[in-house]
């Protein structure tokens, strides 16, 4: 279960003070309705202070928890990467890099570029109370992606910005970034179409020679039969008192589901298959679906007569490696 950092909390819990809850509560359900149009977002939503707070209240916890979780699983794939900067680009209030802060504490420079100024004006005054210097010296830059120049760094993220670009700049943007980053992460929402955009990424990173770091074990086509099912996974993340009333939830918990890809330029060779699923776990018996590093899909029994297997199939999570090194 991740929550977000204390200090993160605590300058989310300060900064929405200046709001009516009632009116976060109705703006959290504008945003909503506006996320979930079957056509998406095609323009900015976070225009206002209070739609950048209404956001932040009820998506960050979640964005934070997905980001991390598929860091950690970039962090697993590749033992050596050790970035030492990090452009977040359509970076909203941050989610991304208070991730990135807390999986690689190599991080010694930080830049997002953002559109919004009201996105921009939060999620700086939210870095300014971080107990990190890393994310207090974070640098934004008021800009449209499509405009930003490109400069070399070893982590490049896109978190839940890239379905938000007209398709025909998608293209585009991915290898630009792609040709000046030691990693590139990008996460979208774990729907189809968010899927559908990960994996459209995914064809043309390596169609244009990089390698996928995670999660995919293998450079092949995915073998996900694209009309029947999506690869995603999913963060579970708690719910705060405001991130309650935000949503007007009352479970101290939800699952956010994400859909992500990493490249690099090049990437070692993963032995070890991917879990798609919630594993499921029987008396005696776990049940495994993975993505295998031959590039196929399989179902996969581990019984409690093969002892220390069976004990790490009682620990396996969704979106972890299997077998465990
Ligand atoms: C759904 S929010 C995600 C924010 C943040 N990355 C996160 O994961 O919580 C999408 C963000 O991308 C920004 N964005 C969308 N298109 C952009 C563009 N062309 N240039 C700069 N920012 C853009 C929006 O303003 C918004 O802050």
């Amino acid at each position: 279960m991740t929550s977000l950092p204390d200090d993160l909390k605590r300058a989310l819990d300060d900064a929405l003070e200046q709001f009516r809850s009632d009116e976060i509560a109705a703006t959290v359900q504008q945003l909503i309705a506006q996320y979930r149009a079957p056509e998406g977002v095609r323009s900015s939503v976070l225009r206002s202070d209070r739609d950048v707070a209404a956001y932040a209240a009820y998506r960050m916890p979640a964005t934070y928890a997905a980001v991390r979780s598929a860091m950690q699983a970039l962090a697993h794939a590749a033992p050596g990467f050790s970035p030492t900067n990090q452009i977040d680009l359509g970076g909203g209030t941050g989610a991304a890099i208070w991730a990135a802060a807390d999986v690689w504490p190599s991080l010694a420079a930080i830049q997002i570029v953002e559109r919004e100024r009201a996105a921009i004006a939060l999620g700086s005054r939210l870095t300014a109370s971080s107990t990190l210097e890393i994310l207090r010296a974070a640098k934004w830059k008021q800009s449209d992606v499509m405009g930003a120049a490109s400069v070399q760094a070893d982590l490049v993220t896109m978190s839940y910005m890239l379905g938000e670009l007209p398709e025909a700049e998608r293209d585009k943007l991915l290898l630009r970034w792609a040709r000046h980053a030691g990693a590139l992460l990008v996460i979208e929402p774990g729907t189809k179409a968010g899927y559908e955009c990960i994996v459209s990424a995914r064809d043309l990173l390596i169609a244009n020679g990089f390698a996928i770091a995670a999660p995919c074990p293998h450079q092949a086509a995915c073998p996900i039969p694209r009309a029947e099912d999506w690869c995603h996974f999913a963060a579970r993340v708690s719910r705060s008192s405001l991130h309650r009333r935000a949503k007007g939830a009352s479970l101290s918990h939800e699952d956010e589901k994400f859909s992500y890809v990493v490249a690099m330029p090049q990437a070692a060779l993963q032995t070890a298959g991917r879990v798609l699923r919630y594993p499921q776990k029987r008396k005696g018996l776990v049940a495994l679906r993975l993505c295998g590093a031959d590039g196929a899909l399989s179902d996969v029994a581990v019984s409690q007569r093969e002892g220390d297997l069976y004990r790490a199939a009682r620990d396996v999570e969704w979106g972890d490696s299997w077998p465990p090194a």
